[in-house]
């Protein structure tokens, strides 16, 4: 038999994404060297589709239909380029190769260049929503080349997310865009679990217990701030832990982990360079985390301010739902002036309009917030920044008074809430027509005769300042 579409790696992400395939009447293979993964593949099928598993990728390459569309989920770096290597002497001219992993964008570039002298289309494609996403809709972010994309595309949109019918796919631009827009689609998603966890911090102040919290959070999810991440916080304050009678969120230790793409988000950012401080602070705070024997050592030197406190529950709740709300708001301006910014300097043809669609459904960060957003970028698709949009300025207002209240209260609380702080201090900044730094010029002529720029006329001055 011949098979329309092949997988290498069959761990939770490659098998799920081939089985959703299958559920939509494609015949798939799937390749991976431990045998216990190809059964699993195959006792997973949906009865009366058509899945196989092979522990041999010739065997797998021979049974696929010409041009051959072929996907890998194996980890990122080394083991991506290997499986490139063994593919290679397999493949034909025309082949698609996609690399559905979170690669960095740098080596899809470089491997999008490599297969291209040897006529083989590589697609770097970012996707998000998790196994079950995987299986039943995840959010899909392809980039490369056009044509490669065209034969794939009937297969993606049958496996993706929808959101008002419209699947939640689309060609996201050139060589490494798919995987440069899964990055920072990570960096916002770090940037809006951190502003969720303070949120936790900040409603815990005022005395929440857990079932309270989720009922906050579970009202919020039926509100503006609806979105899968805070729909699954609901969810999380509800659960038991097996073991005691206590709820698993109070026996979790607080050092969180990371796998990098955090991290790479802010690293680019700063290569663009481009301000992107609230998802920087994320990756910050999740690196404090891990300072645990530190920070026990520090909470016995430094008490915590005791700070009056006397706002009504219900009051505090709804500042602190506006506060997240406004965080949100300025995680996404944050990532998507990223990515409007590195699609000019990188040349890689990002359509923001079709980013914030794409991520409406299926993704991590998917949220109502998003139709607003696409709706803004629909409008003016090459935005430098949603704040700039009437519609984004108004939701920001109604929530502005009452985050300058959470702000003003955490600190004087004592409570860690970098990434609300952080949100603030941009917007703050961003809306600012004269900064201070008109100084920081002065010093810098000062101390190292950098020149600086005058407001009155045109050119570079130089001051022998002091005399
Ligand atoms: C997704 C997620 C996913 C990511 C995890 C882990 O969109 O489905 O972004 O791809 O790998 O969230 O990220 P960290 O381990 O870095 O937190």
């Amino acid at each position: 038999s011949v098979f329309d579409f092949g997988m290498i790696g069959l761990g939770v992400m490659g098998r799920n994404l081939l089985l959703n395939m299958a559920d939509h009447g494609f015949s798939v293979i799937g390749f991976d060297k431990d045998s216990t993964k190809t059964g699993a593949l195959e006792s997973a099928a949906t009865p009366g589709t058509t899945v196989k598993g092979v522990a041999e990728l010739a065997t797998m390459v021979q049974l696929l239909q010409s041009p051959r569309k072929l996907m890998m989920l194996v980890p990122a770096g080394q083991p991506v380029d290997d499986v490139i290597e063994s593919l290679i002497p397999l493949l034909e001219k025309g082949d698609v190769v996609i690399d559905g992993g979170n690669s960095h964008y740098t080596d899809t570039v470089r491997r999008v260049k490599y297969l291209r002298e040897k006529g083989i289309h590589f697609m770097g494609m970012g996707v998000s929503g998790g196994e079950k996403g995987a299986r039943t809709g995840p959010s899909i972010m392809p980039g490369g080349d056009k044509a490669a994309y065209e034969k794939v595309r009937p297969m993606l949109e049958a496996i993706s997310a929808k959101v008002n019918n419209t699947p939640c796919v689309a060609y996201l631009g050139t060589e490494g865009a798919g995987h440069y827009v899964k990055m920072v689609h990570n960096g916002i998603e770090y940037s809006i679990m951190q502003l969720i966890s303070e949120a936790y911090a900040l409603l815990q102040h005022a005395g929440l217990d857990n079932d309270r919290l989720h009922q906050v959070f579970k009202t919020w999810n039926e509100g503006a701030l609806q979105s899968f991440l805070v729909e699954i916080t609901a969810d999380i304050f509800l659960q038991k832990d097996d073991k005691t009678s206590a709820r698993l969120v109070d026996v979790i230790s607080d050092k969180a982990g990371s796998k990098g793409t955090g991290k790479w988000t802010s690293q680019d950012a700063m290569e663009l360079p481009v301000a992107i401080p609230v998802i920087d602070t994320a990756v910050a705070m999740r690196t404090i985390s891990a300072y645990k024997e530190e920070r026990v050592e520090a909470a016995k030197i430094y008490n915590k301010p005791v700070a009056s406190f006397n706002t009504d529950t219900e009051t505090w709740i709804k500042q602190i739902h506006d506060a997240l709300y406004f965080g949100v708001i300025i995680s996404y301006a944050q990532g998507l002036a990223m990515l409007h910014q590195a699609s000019k300097e990188l040349k890689m043809e990002i359509p923001l309009p079709e980013v914030v669609k794409v991520w409406r459904g299926g993704c991590i960060i998917r949220s109502t917030l998003l139709e607003v957003y696409m709706k803004a970028y629909s409008a003016s698709p090459d935005l430098p920044n949603i704040l700039l949009n009437k519609e984004v300025a108004n939701l920001i207002e109604n929530a502005l008074t009452n985050t300058r209240t959470v702000v003003a209260q955490a600190a004087q609380s004592g409570i860690a809430a970098a990434g609300i702080m952080s949100a603030l201090g941009y917007f703050d900044a961003y809306r600012t027509e004269r900064m201070p730094t008109n100084l920081v010029q002065a010093q810098r002529d000062y101390f190292g005769a950098h020149t600086y720029q005058r407001t009155d006329a045109t050119g570079s001055f130089h001051t022998v300042w002091g005399e």
